[in-house]
């Protein structure tokens, strides 16, 4: 049987009830990470959960959770579940209360409920690359926050299902921004360009993995905006997500990128991830 987390304690999945009026469920009020098992061992724990925390701290959500005890938490579960390679995904939400927009007050406990995935890594795709397309960024300016309002994602990543591929590459006027549930890179001349980690953006922990192996072998990281026009352009192109990995990108909006081939500096940070793979999971 499946164990649910709710809150502290793990419940078996039939009886993991939320409340018609918990804020997640009516205004998505709320916040979530989502971490990888490799292995039996969670891989960049701590760099998800204080991003969580900070997620927190951002939307005013008061929570007694610390990286460990979160840690913790994800480990109890994942065992129950015999979960040894996949995911654990974990959402906070500000509680349930009658509905008003404004915080409840007093402030009402926050829920937490977390479940397992149990699944292969993508070798198929991170081998021979997948289809993106582009769209509109309409969502709002606070994308550093990993909050529950999907909405604008939801649709981007529908948009890109409805054209059969597999990410929507969002711009703003132009720029470009972030995938639907991805970052989103441009290699050109042997340098990785990618949005600024600011509002625009969520600053991924795998897009912090792929900065580290760049400094590891001095490839230059560059957080600067560029324009679908370059993305189009590159020699290059991958995605990156705590799912998806190191990503070659082959086409966008039906175009080949480098004549459908993934490239070299690809290969280069796919190889360095499996070296963080193996230090940086616990
Ligand atoms: C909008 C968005 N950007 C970027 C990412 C990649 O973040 P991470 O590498 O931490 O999974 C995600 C992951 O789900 C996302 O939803």
């Amino acid at each position: 049987m499946t164990k649910i987390l709710v809150n502290d304690v793990l419940v078996e999945e039939q009886d993991a009830k939320v409340a018609y009026n918990d804020r997640g469920y009516n205004f998505g009020d709320g916040i979530y990470e989502y971490v990888r098992l490799y292995d039996n061992k969670l891989f960049t724990a701590k760099e998800h959960f204080e991003r969580l925390l900070r997620s927190a701290q951002e939307i005013g959500l008061d929570i007694d959770y610390t990286v460990e005890s979160l840690t913790e938490l994800v480990r109890k579960l994942a065992e129950a579940n015999g979960v040894t390679d996949g995911g654990v995904y974990m959402q906070i939400t500000r509680g349930a209360a009658p509905r008003d927009h404004a915080f409840p007050t007093p402030p009402v406990a926050p829920v937490l409920t977390a479940f397992t995935k149990s699944y292969e890594r993508p070798y198929e795709e991170l081998k021979n690359g997948v289809s993106v397309v582009t769209t509109d960024d309409v969502r709002w300016l606070r994308c550093d926050i990993k909050s529950l309002n999907l909405l604008g994602n939801v649709l981007a990543k529908e948009y890109a299902t409805k054209y059969n591929a597999e990410e929507a590459v969002q711009h703003r006027d132009g720029i470009v921004t972030e995938g639907a549930s991805s970052n989103v890179y441009a290699i050109k001349d042997g340098v990785v360009h990618t949005h600024p980690a600011n509002n625009l953006i969520l600053n991924g922990i795998t897009r912090r993995v792929i900065q580290w192996i760049c400094d590891d072998e001095n490839i230059t990281f560059n957080e600067e905006p560029f324009t679908v026009e370059f993305l189009k352009a590159a020699d290059e192109v991958i995605i990156s997500s705590t799912s998806a990995e190191v990503m070659p990108v082959v086409t966008i909006d039906g175009e080949p990128v480098n004549g459908g081939q993934v490239g070299p500096i690809t290969r280069q940070l796919q190889e360095g991830f499996e070296r963080y793979i193996a230090s940086h999971s616990h």
